[in-house]
């Protein structure tokens, strides 16, 4: 198969970390195409990707002008135009790497797949969390059996996020979404939903203190149940001036703690808690390091990756229309939930449920 020729729609913030991510795909796709209403964030962008593509590349500010150029495109917009440009290039045969979260509404989200199903185009969300090597190892460490059962998966992800007036639409609870938990949380209920399997209920509590900028909630408390009995629990704020978690995940086990912490990249393993005296580390102190990757940056080109190769082998993405779709269902299912102050019922919102 010929490179799948690939066209960047928002240049923006995340658009820049797509950008970073390009030269290291350049074996399996052309970049011919991007397009951005403001025109500064538009130049910079093409001069990047034409040094990286080493041809010119197509520049537009009306996404509709790109279709001609492109097989398939990276879809890095305000969340209130995911839908509409995500059905205008399915319902043109291009393929769909949309940015997290797919759509708006539950509805949005089911028109989406089923237009990229009708017109045969693969459709991906980006989460890139999903496709660094490090979690993909954490994954694979709690899968092997050898770290334990895994019976507890904590994350946090502490911030300080104000968009600033270019960016306005984050600031509008419509345009967004939601809050920071649909607009952020989605990444880590993804995870945790790929880590522990069927959900079975869910609270979510959120609050704006700390963050009067958020139309809704700009913090989060999440907990899940699932099937085997296992919780995920994410805290997520938009609104820390200062940290100490940063970005991490635990993940107790029947043997001990698995441990990754962001600012330093590395995948820990502690058994150091002494049976006999619980309050007491064990004689001797064992933490071991079993991964190390100091790359901090968003690390797009995994995921990126991914969608190509789904393209060209025909196979269907990891986090495929549906399976972002259930994330997204389980965390209406629990902002519905908090409203009515009880626990979201979370049980039948998968995939097969989802498909018809
Ligand atoms: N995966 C991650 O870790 C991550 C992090 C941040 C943002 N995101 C996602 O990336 C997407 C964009 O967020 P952002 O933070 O980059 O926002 P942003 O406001 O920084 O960038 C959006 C860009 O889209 C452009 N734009 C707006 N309307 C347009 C239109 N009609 N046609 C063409 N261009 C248009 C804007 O000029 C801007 O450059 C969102 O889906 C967001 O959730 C993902």
């Amino acid at each position: 198969m010929e490179r799948i020729r690939l066209g960047l729609i928002g240049c923006g913030g995340m658009g820049g970390e797509h950008l970073a991510g390009m030269s290291e795909l350049m074996d399996i796709a052309d970049v011919t195409a991007a397009c951005d209403i403001n025109p500064k964030t538009l130049e910079t962008a093409v001069g990047v990707l034409s040094k990286v593509a080493g041809h010119e590349i197509f520049a537009c500010s009306d996404y509709k002008d790109l279709t001609d150029y492109v097989d398939a495109v990276v879809v890095v917009l305000p969340h209130h135009l995911h839908y509409e440009v995500g059905t205008f290039f399915a319902r043109r045969g291009k393929h769909v790497l949309m940015e997290k979260p797919m759509c708006n509404t539950e509805e949005e989200c089911v028109n989406l797949i089923e237009a990229c199903e009708e017109n045969h185009v693969t459709l991906m969300t980006a989460y890139p969390v999903r496709y660094w090597p490090e979690i993909v190892k954490l994954k694979e460490l709690i899968d092997s059996g050898e770290y334990g059962e895994l019976f507890n998966m904590s994350i946090w992800t502490e911030q300080y996020t104000k968009y600033p007036p270019s960016s306005g639409w984050a600031l509008s609870a419509k345009k967004l979404g939601g809050g920071q938990f649909f607009s952020h949380g989605c990444h880590y209920v993804d995870v945790l939903l790929w880590f522990l399997g069927e959900p079975v209920e869910g609270m979510h509590m959120g609050t704006n203190l700390g963050t009067p900028w958020m139309e809704k909630e700009g913090t989060s408390n999440a907990v899940i149940r699932f099937k085997n009995g296992a919780l995920g629990y994410h805290f997520g704020t938009w609104g820390a001036r200062g940290t100490e978690h940063g970005y991490c995940f635990q993940l107790h086990t029947t043997k001990g703690l698995l441990d990754w912490h962001r600012a330093d990249g590395k995948i820990l393993f502690y058994e150091n808690c002494n049976p006999d005296m619980p309050d007491e580390a064990a004689p001797e102190d064992l933490v071991h390091v079993l991964w190390e990757d100091p790359d901090k940056s968003k690390k797009t080109q995994f995921e990126t990756r991914h969608f190509l190769e789904c393209i060209r082998d025909g196979k269907r993405p990891m986090t495929d229309g549906y399976s972002s779709l259930q994330g997204l269902r389980c965390i209406w299912r629990m902002y519905e939930a908090e409203e009515k102050g009880t626990v979201a019922d979370l049980r039948g919102l998968g995939l097969d449920q989802g498909r018809k």
